[in-house]
């Protein structure tokens, strides 16, 4: 108990002005420690900066320095040994820190508070915070992507029917198909880095919400701390957590990616499709139907896509009409954020885990696209080539199709005789546009989806990939 306090019962930082206890449903509803917890470590790497910004200044000796910083280290000790009592009564991470600081080091612990607020103290820790994990979750993104590109490297010949609507519309290598899934990463890992930059800012400092009228040196505390720079306005510091609803948004769009990929990794893998297999190791059986084998890591990727969309939303309506500056709402940021992390990193792992795993069954992927009429888009293209307009060429394709459904014959089985019915204009050359082969080889561009391209592709791939992580 605080000597200052006048009250037993009262919050030892805060019980001065009060003359009776908190009530102790209010404490408990009010106190964060339970979640809070988790920014610890970052709590004690704010509160070293801060002292030793503070001897330098010559608002702290240097021999308080060095006992506030002992004793964090031994605090910090107590906590990743597990050995560490937190207690709702002292609310947060911030007080449970600060005071046992106290307990070991005497009213030396309580000069640490100098010159700040909880305000800026805890924006400042979920700040350093959020910064680490963004660092780990870029990396399992970039592990993720270069699995992709290795896959889509090696299946640049493999030919699977590409779909509009979910109906087969044109062949396409699977190669390139990997690819496309690659880019919408490539993009998350763009949004991702650039939301890291605003993460990046230093609140510490703004105190309360006015500043602080000790002589503070924030370029000191920013550098110790790696900030690029300290926030340039004390009221938008300690209120502003749009950092947090930027990760939330780049959660919620890669999840959304991440959910289109399980969807078809499930569509894939259906007896329908047979497209894929995916190793036991990734998939689960049902404890009734013995023949079953549930493609169960994607189906919980799609599923969890809803929570980290509705922790975006939470965020947003948390921030909404809030007026200047710190408000207790704020309290409410942490558990959305977290919960999202631990989300992406999931989904991250396990994708990253999985993607090179992945097996495509060819014989049944070439035979899908065969099924479909994927090549009648060549052969109309191959009409309009020998003169025919295009409108004539897509009717005499028609009538081929309608032809070949009566008959059970994709176009490339059918016979000149039987092509000839429907135009005299084609030759024995049409078969070359005809095969699988022929038709995703002619689409030979830069991000078309012939081996050769999608090839290259792969390699520009591989090295924007090398050049955002800083490996180039
Ligand atoms: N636990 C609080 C939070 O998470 C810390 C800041 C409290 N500040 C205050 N003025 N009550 O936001």
């Amino acid at each position: 108990m605080s000597p200052s306090s006048p009250n037993p019962g009262t919050n030892q930082s805060w019980g001065g002005r009060f003359s009776e206890p908190t009530d102790a449903f209010v404490e408990r509803f009010t106190a964060s420690v339970d979640f809070d917890q988790r920014l610890a470590l970052h709590d004690i790497q704010g509160s070293i900066a801060h002292a030793t910004m503070l001897a330098r200044v010559g608002v702290l000796t240097d021999e308080e320095r060095d006992a506030i910083i002992a004793g964090l280290g031994e605090v910090r000790g107590e906590i990743e040994s597990g050995a560490f009592e937190w207690s709702v009564a002292l609310e947060d991470v911030h007080m449970n820190i600060e005071a046992r600081l106290t307990d070991k080091i005497g009213i030396t612990g309580k000069k640490l508070h100098t010159g700040r607020s909880r305000n800026d103290q805890v924006a400042t820790d979920i700040r350093l915070f959020l910064r680490d994990e963004i660092d780990v979750v870029g990396a399992e993104l970039a592990r993720l992507r270069e699995g992709l590109i290795t896959l889509a490297d090696r299946e640049a010949d493999t030919i699977m029917p590409g779909f509009t609507h979910l109906q087969t519309a044109q062949p396409v290598t699977f190669g390139h198909h990997l690819l496309a899934w690659q880019e919408m990463l490539a993009r998350d890992h763009e949004r991702l880095l650039d939301c890291r930059r605003r993460v990046n800012v230093m609140p510490l400092g703004a105190a309360a919400l006015a500043g602080t009228t000790y002589p503070i040196d924030r370029h000191v505390t920013a550098e110790l701390l790696g900030f690029e720079r300290p926030a340039e306005n004390s009221l938008d510091a300690v209120s502003d957590r749009d950092f947090a609803i930027e990760f939330t948004a780049f959660a919620s769009i890669l999840l959304m990616h991440l959910s289109r990929m399980s969807e078809e990794l499930v569509l894939w893998t259906s007896a329908q499709f047979d497209f894929i297999d995916l190793p036991d190791r990734f998939c689960t059986g049902s404890s009734i139907m013995p023949q079953k084998k549930n493609p169960d890591v994607p189906e919980l990727v799609r599923g969890k896509t809803g929570r980290v969309y509705g922790h975006l939303i939470g965020l947003l309506t948390l921030m909404k009409s809030q007026p200047l500056a710190y408000n207790k709402d704020n309290q409410e940021d942490k558990e959305p954020l977290f919960d999202s992390l631990d989300t992406v990193k999931g989904c991250l792992r396990a994708f990253a885990d999985m993607v090179p795993a992945i097996e495509p069954n060819k014989a049944s992927m070439a035979e899908a696209a065969r099924r479909g009429f994927s090549t009648a888009t060549d052969l109309a293209d191959y009409l309009v080539r020998k003169g025919v307009a295009f409108r004539d060429a897509h009717e005499i394709v028609g009538q081929s199709v309608a032809f070949g459904l009566k008959k059970h014959k994709d176009l490339s089985e059918m016979s000149l005789e039987e092509l000839r019915q429907f135009s005299d204009t084609i030759e024995a050359d049409v078969f070359e546009v005809l095969t699988l082969e022929g038709s995703v080889a002619a689409r030979n561009h830069i991000g078309g989806t012939a081996p050769d391209q999608v090839r290259a592709a792969a390699q520009r791939a591989r090295d924007a990939l090398a050049t955002l992580t800083g490996q180039a």
